[in-house]
């Protein structure tokens, strides 16, 4: 399926997890894809799938600015996230409770100002990874207090996805013709680090195995390789082009949330 092939795409996080899903999947189909993430030594994976790969952190500006002039990205993917403490309010401390807020909602606002200030060419997309848990409050079917744990985390990812609005109506105003996307994995994705120690933690709170927990509270295991193939889709496919937010859940085609 080489439809991307002439595509240069940038995923940050792109060692591990949903990020490595990404980047193998957008190379499946032939895009020139470039990693980034902090540690150097855990590029193996991303490297076998054949992409090039920077060791940094999202959050440092001027690394994200000379990236992004650098390679004139057709697709900038803002995915680093932190590994934020699942615990109570009164069991958080800032450090941990801020840790989304300093990493995920900083590298986007690095990300889309690299986007908007170099700028990227007309027609480039970024999307950047938000969560289902952003939707709380807004989708009926989301209870508040099965989110009680979660300290920081909802409220950043729910900030990432006005960020794409705020900067979708920057690239609208400037005739930019970049467009902002919010990448919405509707269900805890148990085979990444950062979703098994979040899998971990509540499964013991309620006294079950990991798998148990995963599938009691979402009826199915979404894997990382699933999402990978739905962003691919989801950048190769034109129907996409123009919403803001996607949905991704296990059996279910990519679902448009908000156009
Ligand atoms: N797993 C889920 O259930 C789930 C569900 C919804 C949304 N998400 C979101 O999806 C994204 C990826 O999550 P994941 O589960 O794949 O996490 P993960 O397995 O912990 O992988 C995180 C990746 O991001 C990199 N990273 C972390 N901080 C970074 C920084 N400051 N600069 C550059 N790279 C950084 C890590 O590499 P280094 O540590 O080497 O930098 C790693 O490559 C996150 O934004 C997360 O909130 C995850």
């Amino acid at each position: 399926m080489p439809d991307l092939a002439n595509s240069r795409v940038i995923v940050t996080g792109g060692s591990a997890g949903l990020g490595l899903a990404m980047v193998e999947a957008l190379a499946e189909r032939g895009a020139d894809v470039t990693a980034i993430a902090r540690n150097d030594t855990k590029f193996g994976a991303a490297r076998d799938a054949g992409a090039r790969t920077i060791a940094g952190d999202a959050t440092d500006a001027e690394l994200i600015n000379r990236i992004v002039a650098d390679i004139d990205p057709d697709v900038l993917i803002l995915n680093a996230g932190a590994r934020a403490p699942i615990a109570e309010i009164d069991q958080q401390d800032w450090a941990g409770f801020s840790a989304v807020w300093n990493t995920d909602v900083k590298a986007t606002l690095i990300g889309v100002q690299a986007a908007l200030r170099t700028p990227m060419r007309p027609g480039a997309r970024a999307p950047i990874m938000s969560s289902g848990a952003a939707m709380v409050m807004s989708h009926p079917a989301i209870d508040p207090s099965n989110l009680s744990m979660s300290g920081g985390y909802i409220g950043a990812k729910r900030m990432i996805w006005f960020m794409a609005h705020q900067a979708n109506a920057v690239s609208r105003g400037r005739k930019l013709a970049i467009s902002f996307q919010v990448l919405v994995p509707s269900q805890l994705i148990a085979g990444t680090e950062l979703g098994r120690s979040v899998a971990a933690t509540c499964a013991q709170v309620e006294g079950l195995g990991v798998d148990e927990y995963v599938l009691k509270r979402y009826d199915s295991h979404l894997l990382p390789s699933q999402i990978g193939r739905q962003v691919a889709e989801l950048l190769a496919e034109p129907r996409y082009e123009t919403g803001v937010a996607y949905g991704f859940r296990d059996s279910v085609d990519i679902m448009p949330l908000d156009q």
